[in-house]
């Protein structure tokens, strides 16, 4: 039995941010060193940058990168990573080593290289208002002042512009370096927020929130008046100890209720009246967390065995199915349906560990997920319009916490063009073993367009990517003109975008 999907392109609700489809990344494992920066490799430019890397990311017009932390950063001293005289230092959050020769102007220049926006996140745990601020101006003072001209004394004439800055990472968490309490961070933020808008009043600021109502009362209430955005992070599957990872079903059962922590930052910024002023950045989500066993505890890990080889298993990229694919893919159409108030999303990290990229000194891995931020990047639509059904069927899962419940086995989004003509649905059918029938009925029909699906599915659930190895590529099927009633088919744990009327060369051939 088909299911019926009705939309109207007539009802619209948003234009979604570019941002949403931002990336993450962090000073952890080979994310940066023997990952993007790796000036030893023949893959490298003269910079010391992965080209292969980076012309992937260019594939999936990454439109701001966050760096350099996460936990990273609550130790990170800025100063220390740019000009001459750099001194390495031991990384108190990961318990490594790092030589800092990936700094501020590097990665200005990586982000250069890939076209997209900087976001710099702030050291709030051991660090001052005042070494943010200072940051602020050696990025975007033009000359004035001792860091912009140490910034020219660096070969760098121009101002960076980063637009984009975070103050502090999870603040209000027990593994962060120099955590606060919320009083202490409402404070904090409020003298860092005025400091780094003196120095920059265009700057857009955000801060470490999350869905709770006292720690953001606090924030939102001392420091409302300087930030720009609420910062929210959130990995479903959590696996930083055991490394024991959800199941295809257990994964399904994860994209109920995907935008809580949305719906709960809007209730309360809608009561104190900040949400016409203030956004959500979702700055760093994924469906798994990274594994780093033994530094998030109070009980430190002893030998290097105990707390970084384990890191390894990160690598692995068995571990990245249809799962990863559907659930990034049910995240990012709940983020287009609340573009009414989340205008970034930062998936965590974008390279190695849990990211959409892999590499290894050979080349690179586009796992599961990378194709997802292609379909979604590539061929969607900008502007969310109205669709619904009253007939999609559900299917029982059972949670990783053995609890048994109901979801929808599609995931619904419509979109159309600022620009351009045409639709395009993003359709999930989360069914693991079952392909499912729909068919689309449309106030005006668009009768005689021309109807294409692009999808990924892997042969099995579990399908996945690997070093050659390609289970997962993004398939293309013409489905003739549009007429009332045609029936298409999805496949069994599929991602589909279905494009009608879209006659636009698609910016991803
Ligand atoms: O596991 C990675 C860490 O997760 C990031 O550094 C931090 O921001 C989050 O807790």
């Amino acid at each position: 039995m088909a299911v019926n999907i009705e939309v109207n392109e007539n009802r619209r609700y948003g234009i979604r941010s570019p941002l949403i489809y931002g990336h993450f990344i962090e000073h952890f494992h080979r994310q940066i060193y023997d990952g993007i920066y790796d000036p030893e490799s023949p893959l490298a430019d003269e910079d010391g940058f992965r080209t292969d890397i980076i012309e992937a990311m260019k594939k999936i017009k990454v439109p701001i990168l966050r760096w350099p932390g996460g936990c990273f950063v609550s130790s990170y001293h800025w100063k220390e990573g740019v000009g001459d005289n750099r001194k390495p230092f031991f990384d108190k959050a990961w318990r490594v080593e790092d030589p800092n020769t990936f700094g501020t102007d590097e990665f200005i220049k990586l982000c250069q290289k890939i076209g997209c926006e900087p976001y710099i996140c702030t050291n709030a745990g051991t660090g001052t208002a005042e070494e943010m601020s200072d940051w602020v101006e050696y990025c975007n003072l033009d000359h004035e002042g001792q860091y912009a001209k140490w910034r020219i004394q660096n070969g760098f004439r121009d101002p960076h512009n980063v637009k984009y800055w975070s103050i502090g990472n999870e603040n209000y968490g027990s593994w962060e370096i120099g955590a606060k309490s919320a009083e202490e961070w409402g404070r904090l933020v409020r003298e860092a927020g005025k400091m780094m808008k003196h120095v920059d009043p265009q700057a857009e600021l955000s801060a470490a929130a999350l869905p709770n109502i006292e720690w953001n009362i606090n924030l939102l209430k001392n420091a409302g008046e300087f930030i720009d955005w609420v910062s929210i992070h959130e990995y479903w599957d959590m696996v930083p100890e055991k490394n024991d990872l959800a199941t295809y079903e257990q994964c399904m059962a994860f994209t109920k209720h995907i935008d809580h922590a949305v719906e709960e930052v809007r209730g309360l910024l809608k009561a104190m009246k900040l949400d016409k002023k203030i956004k959500i950045a979702f700055d760093e989500w994924n469906l798994r967390s990274w594994h780093h066993p033994n530094v998030h505890t109070i009980k430190q890990g002893i030998h290097k065995k105990d707390y970084i080889d384990p890191r390894d298993k990160n690598d692995d990229n068995s571990q990245y199915t249809m799962a990863d694919a559907i659930f990034t893919a049910s995240f990012l159409s709940a983020m287009n349906r609340n573009c009414d108030i989340v205008g970034l999303a930062n998936f965590a990290p974008i390279l190695n560990t849990r990211g959409c990229l892999y590499s290894n000194s050979e080349g690179i891995v586009l796992r599961s997920t990378y194709h997802v931020f292609d379909l979604y990047v590539n061929y969607l639509g900008d502007t969310i319009i109205d669709s619904w059904s009253e007939e999609v069927p559900t299917m029982k899962v059972n949670h990783k916490n053995g609890v048994e419940i109901e979801i929808e086995s599609l995931d619904i989004l419509a979109t159309k063009w600022i620009d351009k003509p045409g639709i395009a649905l993003a359709i999930i059918n989360k069914l693991s073993d079952e392909g499912q029938t729909i068919t689309l009925s449309f106030p005006f029909p668009p009768t005689g367009k021309s109807v294409s699906l692009y999808g990924i599915s892997g042969e099995a659930p579990d399908s996945y990517n690997d070093v050659g190895k390609n289970e997962i590529t993004i398939f293309k099927e013409d489905l003739g003109d549009y007429s009332k009633n045609m029936e298409i088919q999805l496949k069994s744990h599929s991602v589909n975008i279905i494009q009608i009327g879209a006659r636009h060369p698609l910016n991803s051939e």
